[in-house]
Parts: structure tokens; C-alpha cells; sequence
């Protein structure tokens, strides 16, 4: 009898043919009911979970023992309880590098729409409110020849560094630890937290979501940029404290921001969505069709290994 896989959302087909020959459900389009993914985990050896799934205690209790892996799509897993899984045995496996470039990309991406007023110039346009060409209409700073802070100098802040070097930017960077090696291949500068903040142009948000880094970017922080400073936050929502966000945003006390993540998704602050100066995606950092490709076959071969009794390519570590 090939053994029971849940895959929790519709995937790409890329990653549902990795898992041929297991006896696999998918169970919805969209985020599954809570009831309706306790039912449908039943004796499954294998889930299949994107970041839309709380992974905890209940939903591993209601696998039962057969449970064996659970594999993520998606690099950040603070949807999954690893010290429950740990407990059980349940190897956890998440889809790191593949979705360096792309969610790199989407980061500059909000940078520079939040800069130039992308979001509010087409929304002028939309409403039949552009009458003419103005000397003074719609202008924000230039992003090039500026000074850029990231925040978290893992892999995608690495590749958002290479990118801003394309832009004659002066990159800085503050993480938990300094990365000589990466300072030389990027030409990056390590600061303090403080100094950075005080110093950028541009901030973009890349730690993943953990005890330490939840609301990381609060009050303080955002007093200390820069009145003109933008903030960019393509990691994970809780990282920035959204109403303290929200706040500054509506004081001018920052010029701007671009958010890809939300402290609740789906909701977003309200005050948010009613200010002209953020720019607000819906967490389509990974969303190129090759990665999502690629995450999908990652998550599947991950969860294929370790139900084979082989290491999976990309466990987290515990
Ligand atoms: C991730 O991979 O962690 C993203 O947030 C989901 O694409």
C-alpha cells in the first residue's frame, strides 16, 4: 500500500509529479479550513504545508504516528512548531536558495515603487485624475547613488546588495553577525543596528521571524530613520511593528514604505490601506512562476527522501 501524503494548498504540477507513486491528497485551492485539514491529515506519512498552515502539537496529534516529515514550501517555518515535531520524530524541511533572486527582486521592487509613488501615480491614473503633465507632480527621491541598509545579511539580503550595486548604491548592513566574506563579494558595510537606521536611505527588512526579531522595527527604530527615509519589509510581517508603521507613515516621519508581509495576513492595518505612502503587496515575495516551480519540486523531493529512509537536501535544523 504506497504510503499517505497531504498536500495542504494546490501547487505547481512540478512538485505534485515528484510525489507519483504515494497515495496523495491535495486538499484545497485556498487556505484549508482548520476542521477540515485536522480531518484530512489522518494517518498521513508525509505533509506537504505551505505558510498559510499552523503546523502545531493539535494538527501533528491529529496525523498520528505514521507521521514522518513535514516539509514546508516556503524558506521561513514559523508556522511550524519544530519542538513539537522534534518530539515526535517529524523531520522538518523548508525550500531555501531556490527563492534567493526572486524575492531579492520583489524587495527592490517595493523599494522602488514606494520611492517613485508607483502605487498613487496609478492610482491618479485609474480614477480618470490625471489631467496633465506637472513639473512637480508625483515626485520621490532617486533611488540610485543612495544609501541602502539591510537588515539581516542572509542569502536574500546578500542578493539584494548586488542588485542595489547595479544602482551605484552604498550598501550597509546589520545582522546578528558580521560576514567578512560576504562584505568583500558585496562591498557591503557592517553597522550597528542604530547607526544604520540613522544613516540609510532605504531599509530592507530580510530576518527570518523569531523570538528576537519580532517587532525588531517598532517606535524606536522608525524614529531614528531618517525623515525621508523608505522602509521595505519582504520578510515576515511581525518583524515590524505595523501600527508603530502605520503611525509613522501618517506623521511624515518617514517618507515612505513598501510591505510585501502583514502582522495578521491576510488582514492588513487599516490605517494602511488608507495612506498614499506605503506601497502593499500580498506576499508574492517567491511569486515568479520558476520559483514557485522550483519551491514546489524542492518541498516534494524533501518529503519523497525522508519517506524513503534518505537525508532530505534542505532539513531544518532544530
Ligand atoms: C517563504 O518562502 O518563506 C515565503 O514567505 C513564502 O513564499
Amino acid at each position: 500500500m504506497p504510503e499517505k501524503v497531504l498536500v495542504t494548498r494546490e501547487i505547481p504540477s512540478a512538485g505534485l509529479r515528484v510525489l507519483e507513486g504515494f497515495d496523495v491528497a491535495v486538499l484545497s485551492e485556498g487556505p484549508p479550513e482548520r476542521g477540515e485539514l485536522l480531518e484530512a491529515v489522518r494517518g498521513v506519512a508525509g505533509i506537504l504545508s505551505t505558510v498559510t498552515e499552523t503546523v502545531d502539537t493539535e494538527l501533528m496529534d491529529a496525523a498520528g504516528g505514521d507521521l514522518r516529515v513535514i516539509a514546508n514550501m516556503a524558506v521561513g517555518y514559523d508556522n511550524v512548531d519544530l519542538d513539537a515535531a522534534g518530539e515526535r520524530g517529524v523531520v522538518v524541511t523548508n525550500t531555501p536558495e531556490v527563492l534567493n533572486e526572486t524575492t531579492a527582486d520583489t524587495a527592490f521592487m517595493l523599494l522602488l515603487a514606494a520611492a517613485r509613488r508607483l502605487g498613487e501615480a496609478e492610482r491618479l491614473l485609474r480614477s480618470g485624475g490625471w489631467d496633465a503633465w506637472g513639473p512637480m507632480q508625483l515626485t520621490g527621491p532617486d533611488v540610485w547613488g543612495k544609501k541602502l541598509g539591510v537588515v539581516g545579511f542572509g542569502r536574500i539580503g546578500q542578493a539584494l546588495a548586488h542588485r542595489a550595486r547595479g544602482f551605484d548604491m552604498e550598501v550597509l548592513y546589520h545582522d546578528q553577525y558580521r560576514n567578512e566574506s560576504a562584505e568583500q563579494e558585496t562591498g557591503a558595510q557592517y553597522l550597528e543596528l542604530e547607526e544604520l537606521l540613522e544613516t540609510a536611505d532605504f531599509i530592507s527588512v530580510h530576518t527570518p521571524l523569531t523570538p528576537e526579531t519580532r517587532h525588531l522595527i517598532g517606535p524606536g527604530e522608525l524614529d531614528l530613520m531618517k525623515p525621508t527615509a523608505i522602509l521595505v519589509n519582504s520578510s515576515r510581517g511581525p518583524v515590524v511593528d505595523e501600527a508603530a508603521l502605520a503611525d509613522a507613515l501618517e506623521q511624515g516621519s518617514i517618507f515612505a514604505a513598501g510591505l510585501d508581509v502583514y502582522e495578521e495576513e491576510p488582514e492588513v492595518h487599516p490605517k494602511l490601506l488608507e495612506l498614499e505612502n506605503v506601497v502593499l503587496a500580498p506576499h508574492i515575495g517567491s511569486a515568479s512562476i520558476e520559483t514557485r516551480d522550483k519551491m514546489a519540486v524542492l518541498a516534494a523531493e524533501n518529503l519523497v527522501a525522508v519517506l524513503r529512509g534518505e537525508d532530505p537536501t534542505t532539513p531544518v535544523d532544530a
